[in-house]
This record gives C-alpha cells, structure tokens and sequence, in this order.
C-alpha cells in the first residue's frame, strides 16, 4: 500500500455528503412509447429561425465559443433594458445559480429556499460548503414569507424564491414580494429564481425594477423553458453590477456554448411567435387544469407550464397509474404530483390515469 493509499482522503464538504448526485436516480423512462411530462420542457420544436441558427453554428464545433458570451450578454442587456455590467450568464440558470451561490456563501453560511422546491437548490447550495435551510410551504403551495424573515440569522446569506413556484406554479405578486424584500436585511440577497415567469400573465419580464430598488436582489432566467432551448444550456441574471461582476468571475470557462449563444440571440428577435407559444401552453394548460377538476381532482392555479396536485400521501400511486397509462409525472411523495404541460395526446393519458386513481 502507497502512503497515499493508506492516507484517508478527506474533501471535508460535510454538506455535500448529504445529497446524492442530481437526479442519479435516473428519473427518464427508457421505453419510448412513455410521453415525459416530468421536467417542464416545452413540448414544441424548435422555431425555424433557431434551427437554422443551430445548423450554421453547429459548422464550428471545432472553435472555442467566447467566454465571456459577449454576444448575448450585450443582446440580454439591450432587449431587457439593463446594463451589460448588470447580465451574467451560464450554462443554464441552474449554472448562473451555482456562480451567484458560490461569490454569495461558503462554509458555515445559511441559504434559505421554500420547499418542496427545484430540486438542485439543496445540492447548489451544499456545493458552496454553506448549509441550505428549506422553509415549508403554506398549505395552499406559496412561500411562507414571514417564516422564511423569521429563519433569517447572523449567518443567512442569501434567500432564494422561486416565483412562479416550481412545483407548485404559485407567484408571489409583486407588492408582496416588495414588502418582503423592504423587511430581508439589505446584506442578505435574494435571488428571485424566474425561470417560469414567461408562463405567468401578470408578469413583464422587461421590468428590472426590483434590482434598481433593491441591490440586494438578483433576477434569475433561462432559455430552457419558455424559450424551448432546455437542450442547449443557457440562462441568465440581472443584478447590481457588483454581484454581476463576481458572478462572471465562477462561470466554467466556456460553458454557455456559440449554439447556444446564438440561438438565445436568435430567439430574443421571436417576439411574436415566443407570445404565440406561450398562449397555446396557457391555453393547454387551462384545459388540464379544468379537466381534472372535472374528475374531482383538486390542482392549485398555475402560473407556470405544469400543473400541481396536492395529493399528499397518494401522490405516489397517482405517479404509479400515470406510468401506466404510459405517461411520467413528477411525484413529490408525501406531498403532491407535478405535470408538465404537454401535449393533448399526452394529456389524454393524465386523465385515463386519473380515473383509474380515483376509482379506487
Ligand atoms: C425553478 C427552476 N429554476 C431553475 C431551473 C434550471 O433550469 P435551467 O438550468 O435549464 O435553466 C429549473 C429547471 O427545471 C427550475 O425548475
């Protein structure tokens, strides 16, 4: 045996080995013939204008993209009205998230987060070496706003919400999240995780006022939703340009792709057929909601592209008669069933496997 060998190898993020890694547990089905309403994609092709962006840029795989994703960063800035030195961007929101919590905490930090919630906060988190502290939801599936001021302590960094919430797809509007954000201390952040807000009717994702009025807030996006670009791996936050700037400085060089780049450029210019699509989700995603009320489901109004029941402890067995009826929801056991808003075949199968849940 080598001393290395015999040496115990100790990375010592104790955080970190509380969680497995994301999603290990393999949560896609292989059998084709199962439609995956799962994971809040967009279930629509690519617009035309981004397939043919994606053809040309797929002809330079050979180069390096530019690091610093100038391109889009200048793009994101001007269609969204803020600065440059206010935009980050990364690989996904999921990406950009990790970069903000990383300047944000470390070790023997908190970070706050409603739960149940996007399933890689307590991982990111635990990445940092800092401790994440989920705060329950109400009964009805919004944040606990004055439980989560309540948790804030010394050693709070940062909070992340999530509005529309997933899984819930309940918003928090906006006069009540000012008044959060008047009450959270100015030295913790808050890091308003939007990657649903395209979905959500009473939002205007050009208004950036809430990190001109409070410097402490970050506006966290992505193309992977709303965009239909989940695939390719980009997100986005505004922010101070102080925060902006460190969080630039923790992107994995090279992560946001020239694809990418340049089909997120290309789909900012699809103003009208961005509303077109998000219409029809909304208008599908009404017809899934009334549909299962119909069968005495009770789902809670969503300002996203899913559907939340709160099924509590049967949200397994719903899971379990959507398979088979060859269809993959989200089960939160012990809380509620998420369902991506599809398509109408795929629908279909949510409400045979409804029937057969409620005939027991
Ligand atoms: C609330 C929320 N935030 C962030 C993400 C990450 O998305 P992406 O990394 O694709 O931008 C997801 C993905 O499901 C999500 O649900």
């Amino acid at each position: 045996m080598t001393p290395h060998q015999a040496e115990q190898v100790s990375f010592d993020n104790t955080e970190l080995d509380k969680f497995a890694a994301y999603r290990s547990d393999g949560a896609t089905p292989d059998a084709p013939d199962i439609l995956d309403l799962s994971n809040n994609e967009l279930m629509l092709p690519p617009l035309p204008a981004v397939a043919e962006s994606l053809h040309r840029s797929g002809l330079r795989v050979n180069l390096y993209p530019d690091p610093a994703a100038r391109f889009l960063k200048a793009n994101l800035a001007r269609h969204f009205g803020a600065e440059p030195a206010e935009t980050v961007v990364g690989p996904g929101s999921g990406g950009v998230l990790q970069q903000l919590l990383l300047v944000l905490a470390g070790r023997g930090d908190e970070v706050l987060y409603a739960w149940p919630g996007f399933d890689a906060y307590p991982l990111l988190v635990a990445v940092t070496g800092a401790t994440g502290v989920p705060v329950p939801l109400t009964a009805t599936g919004e944040h606990d706003l004055p439980e989560l001021l309540g948790r804030v302590t010394s050693r709070t960094r940062a909070v992340i919400l999530c509005s529309p919430h997933n899984p819930t797809g309940r918003r928090i509007p906006r006069d009540t999240l000012r008044e959060f954000l008047a009450a959270l201390p100015p030295r913790v952040a808050a890091i308003v995780d939007q990657a649903y807000m395209e979905f959500d009717e009473e939002e205007d994702p050009h208004d950036l006022g809430l990190i001109r009025e409070y410097p402490n807030v970050v506006l966290l996006r992505t193309f992977s939703k709303a965009y239909g670009l989940a695939g390719l791996r980009v997100g986005y936050a505004f922010a101070s340009a102080e925060i902006a700037l460190r969080a630039r400085k923790t992107v994995i060089p090279f992560s946001v792709t020239h694809s990418g780049e340049q089909a997120a450029v290309t789909s900012l210019a699809q103003g009208e057929e961005l509303a077109r699509r998000l219409a029809h989700v909304r208008r599908l995603r009404a017809d899934l909601h009334a549909d299962l009320g119909a069968q005495g489901l009770t789902p809670i109004p969503s300002s996203a592209n899913f559907v939340w029941l709160p099924l509590g402890g049967e949200s397994d067995r719903f899971a379990e008669a959507a398979l088979r009826a060859g269809v993959l929801v989200r089960s939160y056991s012990g809380d509620g069933v998420r369902i991506s808003v599809g398509t109408e075949e795929a629908h279909r199968r949510v409400l045979i496997a409804a029937k057969e849940f409620l005939s027991v």
